[in-house]
């Protein structure tokens, strides 16, 4: 059956050939949806028919966002360790052996009940492809089954064993990695896409990093990195040298790392969330932007460093504190969140691209930086269904 969307104030193609700007923006502009796939834009008095037809109101619609990093897979509460942190204790990587502990502990009804209301949340958030990570397990078993459970929900599964050493293993971390390389990638390989390590001070070297991903790509994996969140121990490198879809975080770059985003196919994706949640200082977007790198954001969506499922709110902070312009958020919230999943078919709204998109709450998408914290999503559609109507 096929629908068209008439009457939209402003439409974000994504798609430069269609309209205005980097955001192919179409005023008074109509869309046309048939079997989950965008097969006609332009303006909304040249729409042809369709078997129903949907009016927007004016209203600005936008691709559905695209979240290309989220730690999902999870039991447990950190919120005093957040409170202690706005005391002023330092964020470090050692909390996340905390949650490790809660989520051994869970059932997997309760871990995928949990991911799933997270899901949810995402969805009333306006986004409609999410990724999410292992690393709250450190088993070989508690790995598969976190994985397990998300490939029902997602094709954008990530191996994450390499998170943080876990306690038992803290003596001796290479003997952690030899269980990750000897037992947990052939446990987890046929519930995952990607592999990441959580490459950092308190966390895994860069050699350690360079093994652990090696190892995964030789058995089909494709890899992404944590990358440079606490400081700059060359992560970024790394990813670029070997080829990474994505360098996650980047909060710690020196000039030789922007040169490398900027001449390589690694997309940067940065998580404000992070640095807001953590106080930390930000990493400097407007460099990478002006470089020429391909910029993606995402929630980081975890228990301990950023707990938000919000795209809004990163857009607002985006554009409020990394001096993003409201085009380059929305972009890096939809296209450059695609290009880090590898991704073609999402985080645009030109034909042949899969139907997901997100009416806003008013006459265009400025308006996600401009009302911070005010709910501006009318509704979401996904592969040409409606998954979220709110109540304005
Ligand atoms: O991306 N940096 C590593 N992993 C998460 C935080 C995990 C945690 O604190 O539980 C992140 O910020
Ligand atoms: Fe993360």
């Amino acid at each position: 059956m096929s629908v068209v969307i008439a009457n939209i104030g402003t439409l974000v193609t994504n798609d430069p050939s269609l309209g205005y700007g980097v955001l192919g923006e179409i005023a008074s502009a109509a869309i046309v949806l048939d079997q989950g796939r965008v097969a006609w834009v332009g303006d909304s008095s040249a729409a042809p028919a369709a078997d129903e037809h949907i009016d927007a109101g004016g209203h600005a619609v936008i691709p559905g966002f695209v979240d290309s990093h989220a730690h999902l897979l999870f039991a447990g509460d950190r919120s005093a360790e957040f409170a202690a942190r706005m005391r002023g204790e330092k964020y470090t990587a050692g909390g996340i052996n905390a949650t490790v502990t809660a989520t051994r502990a869970a059932t997997d009804e309760e871990l995928e009940s949990n991911m799933l209301s997270l899901v949810g949340e995402m969805t009333r958030s306006g986004i409609t492809t999410w990724e999410t990570k292992s690393g709250y397990g450190l088993t070989p078993g508690d790995e598969a089954r976190a994985l397990a459970i998300a490939s029902r929900h997602t094709s954008e599964t990530t191996f994450l064993g390499a998170h943080v050493v876990p306690t038992e293993y803290a003596k001796d971390s290479d003997a952690y990695v030899s269980l990750i390389l000897e037992q947990m990638l052939d446990a987890v390989a046929p519930s995952v896409k990607w592999i990441d390590v959580f490459c950092d001070r308190g966390a895994f070297d860069v050699d350690q990093a360079r093994v652990i991903l090696t190892a995964g790509i030789s058995k089909g994996m494709q890899p992404r990195l944590h990358a440079n969140q606490l400081a700059n121990v060359g992560a970024v490198q790394l990813a670029v040298e070997l080829g990474c879809a994505s360098a996650d975080h980047c909060t710690h770059l020196d000039s030789s790392d922007i040169d490398a985003l900027a001449g390589s196919a690694t997309v940067a994706t940065l998580l404000p969330g992070a640095e807001f949640s953590t106080r930390a200082a930000y990493p400097d977007a407007r460099r990478l932007l002006d470089a020429g790198a391909t910029v993606a954001l995402a929630t980081d969506c975890n228990p301990g460093s950023s707990f938000t499922t919000s795209m809004p709110f990163c857009i607002a902070l985006a554009i409020r504190d990394m001096h993003f312009t409201p085009e380059e958020a929305l972009w890096a919230a939809t296209m450059g969140a695609a290009q880090a999943l590898r991704r073609s078919d999402v985080g645009r709204l030109s034909p042949g691209s899969r139907a997901d998109l997100v009416v806003l709450n008013a006459p265009s998408y400025l308006h996600l930086g401009y009302r911070p914290g005010v709910d501006m999503i009318h509704s979401v559609m996904k592969a040409g269904s409606m998954i979220y109507k709110g109540i304005a």
